[in-house]
Order: C-alpha cells, then sequence, then structure tokens
C-alpha cells in the first residue's frame, strides 16, 4: 500500500518509525514543510491554509491512505484534511485519545495544540471522567531541529514545562506533538517511574495496522520496506543528514513547491 505523511519538519520521523516497525512493507512519501517551520506558535488562519495546501498536494499523489503525523494540524485542520483527500485519514489525536485509561492525564504540545483544547475535548468524549492538563512548550521545536536535544538548555525548558503537571499526580503524559518523543531519554530521566510515556504514533500504528491487515491478505510476513520518499518545501541540503541521523536511511529527497498543485520540483 502507498502511505502519504507530513509534518513540518522532522518531527514526523517518529510516527515513520513506529509504522515502519509495525506496519513494514509499504510505500511512503513523506512531506516536511521545512519552508513554514515551526507550525506551533502560528494562527488558526495559516494552519488551516498549510493543511489545504498539503492535502490538496497529497491528493495529487497516489496514495492509499494518509497520516497526520502533526498534532498542530490534527487540532485545527483535520477536517480541512480529510475534506480534500479520498482515502483513509488516520490521525494521533484521535487515536491516542480513544486508548487512554489513567484517571489524571497531562499533554505536552504546541501553543497553537494547546489553545484549540483538542486532547483534553477527545479524551473526554471517549472517558468523560478524566482530569487532563496540557502545558504549551514553545521552546522544544527549535531546539529538537537543531539537534540541540542534551543541553541545560532544553533540560531547564523541560523541567519549567513539567513542573505543573507533576504537581497534579498525573499519571500518564502524551507527548501531543510529534516532535517530542526525539527527546523520550530526557523527559523520562526527569518522570517519576509511576508516569507513563504516551507516544499518539503507537496508538495510529496500530489502527493502521489493523486496517492494512484488514485490505491486504498476505502482509506483513517480509521486514523489508518497499519504498521510501522524502519531499521538502525548503533546505533540500540538510534534509538527508537528519533523516540518516534519526531513521538510519539515506532516502531520495526532493525540494516541492505546494502552491504549484501536485508539482514535484
Ligand atoms: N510536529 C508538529 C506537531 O506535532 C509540528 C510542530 C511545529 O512545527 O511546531 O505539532
Amino acid at each position: 500500500m502507498r502511505l502519504g505523511l507530513f509534518d513540518s519538519g522532522i518531527g514526523g520521523f517518529t510516527v515513520l518509525k513506529k509504522v515502519m516497525e509495525l506496519c513494514p512493507n509499504n510505500s511512503i512519501m513523506y512531506l516536511a514543510d521545512t519552508a513554514r517551520l515551526p507550525y506551533g506558535v502560528k494562527s488558526n488562519n495559516e494552519i488551516v491554509q498549510i493543511a489545504e495546501e498539503i492535502s490538496t498536494w497529497f491528493s495529487y499523489q497516489k496514495i492509499d491512505a494518509f497520516l497526520v503525523s502533526c498534532n498542530t494540524t490534527n487540532a485545527i485542520a483535520l477536517d480541512v484534511i480529510k475534506k480534500n483527500l479520498d482515502v483513509p485519514v488516520f490521525d494521533l489525536i484521535g487515536s491516542a485519545s480513544s486508548i487512554i485509561k489513567e484517571p489524571r492525564v497531562g499533554v505536552l504540545a504546541t501553543p497553537s495544540t494547546v489553545k484549540t483544547k483538542a486532547y483534553t475535548n477527545a479524551i473526554l468524549e471517549c472517558h468523560p471522567k478524566t482530569f487532563v492538563i496540557e502545558q504549551p512548550c514553545p521552546e522544544f521545536v527549535p531546539m529538537i531541529e537543531m539537534g540541540n536535544i542534551d543541553s541545560d538548555e532544553i533540560t531547564n525548558a523541560a523541567i519549567r514545562y513539567l513542573q505543573p503537571l507533576l504537581k497534579e499526580n498525573i499519571y500518564s503524559l502524551i507527548l501531543g506533538c510529534s516532535h517530542y518523543p526525539l527527546i523520550t531519554p530526557l523527559l523520562t530521566k526527569m518522570l517519576p517511574s509511576n508516569v507513563k510515556l504516551i507516544d499518539p504514533a503507537e496508538a495510529l500504528s496500530l489502527k493502521l495496522k489493523l486496517f492494512l491487515d484488514s485490505k491486504v491478505s498476505n502482509y506483513s510476513k517480509k521486514k523489508n520496506l518497499v519504498d521510501l520518499k522524502f519531499y521538502v518545501t525548503s533546505n533540500l541540503k540538510n534534509f538527508p543528514n537528519k533523516a540518516n541521523y534519526w531513521l538510519n536511511v539515506f532516502p531520495e529527497v526532493n525540494l516541492v513547491s505546494l502552491q504549484k498543485k501536485g508539482c514535484v520540483s
């Protein structure tokens, strides 16, 4: 099957990695909108425009399913994406919220995601008695994109972001931005052992696997990926190194213009 996914940058790698582990043997197109990174401090109007352009671009590609690998777009413009694509769409927020079992939950996310309260609303819809507290983390994405993942700077930011959540005695912590699983080692060090980290990519990949298994009868026997292609909207030169560092792949990377519908380069 041919899967499409996107993010502002390298955040979607965390979704891609889980999908490659759980659902091998697919052709994957990964679009990184590097020209407009970061998304997480943009207005709703800007995110809607971005979602419109990205889903339109993917509507011209041959894909069988689409994975919304960016929580900010998921929170603000999931309906826009679904409207423009006529393939099944899998999202992070809906997938993660449905599997929450703990009564007190913390969410780390971008400022734009937190403003929508999308995680709180989705969790309460499935489990109305849950206590949910959301924390915006504006400094994380720029630092993670720069590879600044174990400095004092990011450690201090993490301490500041986690403090209000830990005061509320949470039992689980949702990584509500796809960039954040890239700093799991740092966050794990700071969390009490009774707080479970939740990466929404796991729930999304499980849902995707169920879908793929139902579509392809002899699926998932072999562990080799069929095809992996990356597309970026800027910074063509840096991206292969980032993909190699985080995913251990040397992919083909193409520059695209989202304004020119369907064009590759
Ligand atoms: N990784 C995306 C998310 O999950 C976007 C983060 C950003 O660009 O600020 O929200």
